[in-house]
C-alpha cells in the first residue's frame, strides 16, 4: 500500500538504511523529456515496466503520454492488467506449459500482444489458444545485433509465413531490442550508428513482410541508449525505453544521461571505518545491482546525502549486507555518515526491493510498494 509521510515529508536521516530512493522531481523531468522527444519524432511511447515494477511510477508514465507498457514477466503483465492498462506488450517468448497457460488467460482478458520468433515457441501457444477460442496478437521478434532472441532479418519473411500457418495467431508487427548499443560504451558515434542501423533494419523487415502480404502496422524499437541518441528511422512507430525513467550509472557511462538526471539511489550509512582507505556501508549486493556495462569493477557511483558525487570514493566490492568503499576520499568519511549510491543498473536494483521512497530534496515524501518483483 502507498504510504504518505507527514506533511512536508520526513528527513532522509530518519529513514532506516539501506533504503531505495526515487527523486521525484528528477523522475518527472525524465518523463517529461522522453515524452517530448518522442512526441516531436512522431513515435509512440511504450515504456518497459521492468525498470520500476511499481504502479505509482506506471501511473506517472501514463500521465506523460505512454500508450501502454512493455513487460518481461507474467507478474508485470498481471499487475498492469489488474490495474486496467489496456495495451500491454509481453516482450518475452511464452515458452513452457506454465507460461502458455498464463498467456492464454492473459490474452483472454484482452489488450495483450505477445512476442514470438519461431514455430517451436509459437505452436504450443497457438494450439492452446485455439482450444480456448482466444486470438493471439503477436509481434515477430527480430535480431538487429544483440544476438539474444529474435530471427535474423533475412529469416523474417519465411518465419512469418510458417507462423501464419498456425491457428489463432495474428501478426501485428515487428519488435527489436537494441541492447547491443551498450557494447559501444562511451563511443557515442558508434552507438548512434548502431542505433540507426537497428531501426532501419527493422523498418526494412516490416516492408518485406508487407510486400509478402502480411499486415505489419507496428514497428517497435526499444532501448534507452537508442531513444536518447540517433533520430528514429522513418517508419518506426513506437519506442520502448525502460531505464530512462530513473537512468543509472551505466547510462551515465554510455552518455545517455548526466548524473544529475539519475533519479534512483540507494540510501546507506557508513557503519565501520577500521582501515585507512576503506569504509564499510550497510548496502551490499542485496541492495544493489552489480550488473555493469559502463562502470566496470564498481557497484555504482558514490554520492553524498544530497546526491552530489564524492571525489576519490569508489564502491569496489560487496558482501550481502556490507559494501566496501575505497579510495583516498574515504578519509573524509565517518561512522554514521549518510550516503547515496547511484546503482549501475536501475532495473536490477529495483528487483532487490519491495518498496521505494519518493524523495524531494532531502525529504522522503511517500513510500510505494514495488508490486511486480517476480
Ligand atoms: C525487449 C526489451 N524492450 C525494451 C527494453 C528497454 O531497454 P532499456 O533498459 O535500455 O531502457 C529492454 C531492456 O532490457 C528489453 O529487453
Amino acid at each position: 500500500m502507498t504510504a504518505a509521510f507527514p506533511p512536508g515529508g520526513t528527513d532522509l536521516a530518519e529513514l532506516p538504511t539501506p533504503a531505495l530512493l526515487v527523486d521525484r522531481p528528477r523522475m518527472e523531468a525524465n518523463l517529461t523529456a522522453m515524452a517530448a522527444a518522442l512526441d516531436a519524432a512522431g513515435v509512440a511511447l511504450r515504456p518497459h515496466f521492468k525498470t520500476s515494477k511499481c504502479l505509482a511510477v506506471a501511473r506517472r508514465q501514463l500521465a506523460h503520454g505512454a500508450i501502454g507498457f512493455t513487460c518481461a514477466t507474467p507478474a508485470e503483465v498481471t499487475l498492469l492488467q489488474d490495474a486496467g492498462v489496456a495495451d500491454v506488450l509481453w516482450a518475452h517468448q511464452p515458452v513452457g506449459p506454465a507460461k502458455v497457460a498464463f498467456a492464454v488467460g492473459a490474452l483472454a482478458r484482452g489488450g495483450l500482444t505477445v512476442a514470438l520468433d519461431s514455430v517451436e515457441a509459437a505452436a504450443p501457444l497457438a494450439r492452446a489458444a485455439e482450444a480456448a477460442g482466444v486470438a493471439v496478437p503477436f509481434v515477430l521478434e527480430v535480431d538487429t545485433g544483440l544476438h539474444r532472441a529474435g530471427v535474423d532479418p533475412d529469416r523474417a519473411v519465411p518465419t512469418a509465413a510458417a507462423l501464419a500457418a498456425l491457428p489463432a495467431l495474428e501478426l501485428r508487427g515487428v519488435l527489436t531490442h537494441e541492447g547491443h548499443l551498450a557494447a559501444h560504451g562511451p563511443d557515442r558515434a558508434g552507438l548512434e550508428a548502431a542505433g540507426d542501423l537497428a531501426g532501419r533494419t527493422l523498418v526494412q523487415v516490416a516492408e518485406a513482410l508487407r510486400a509478402a502480404g502480411h499486415a505489419c502496422p507496428l514497428v517497435s524499437v526499444g532501448s534507452t541508449p537508442g531513444a536518447t541518441s540517433a533520430p528514429f528511422a522513418a517508419g518506426v512507430t513506437e519506442a520502448r525505453p525502460g531505464t530512462y525513467v530513473y537512468f543509472d550509472a551505466n547510462q551515465v557511462g554510455l552518455g545517455s544521461a548526466r548524473i544529475e538526471q539519475c533519479a534512483q539511489t540507494v540510501l546507506t550509512r557508513v557503519v565501520s571505518a577500521q582501515r585507512p582507505g576503506t569504509v564499510i556501508v550497510d548496502a551490499g549486493i542485496k541492495a544493489m545491482s552489480s550488473d555493469s556495462i559502463a562502470t566496470a569493477g564498481t557497484l555504482g557511483i558514490v554520492c553524498d546525502a544530497a546526491g552530489g558525487p564524492l571525489d576519490g570514493v569508489e564502491f569496489t566490492g560487496g558482501n550481502e549486507e556490507h559494501g566496501y568503499l575505497t579510495g583516498p576520499g574515504t578519509s573524509g568519511l565517518r561512522v554514521g555518515d549518510l550516503l547515496r549510491i547511484v546503482p549501475n543498473h536501475a532495473c536490477g536494483t529495483t528487483n532487490m526491493w519491495s518498496a521505494l521512497h519518493f524523495v524531494a530534496g532531502d525529504r522522503a515524501v511517500e513510500r510505494s510498494p514495488i508490486e511486480a518483483r517476480h
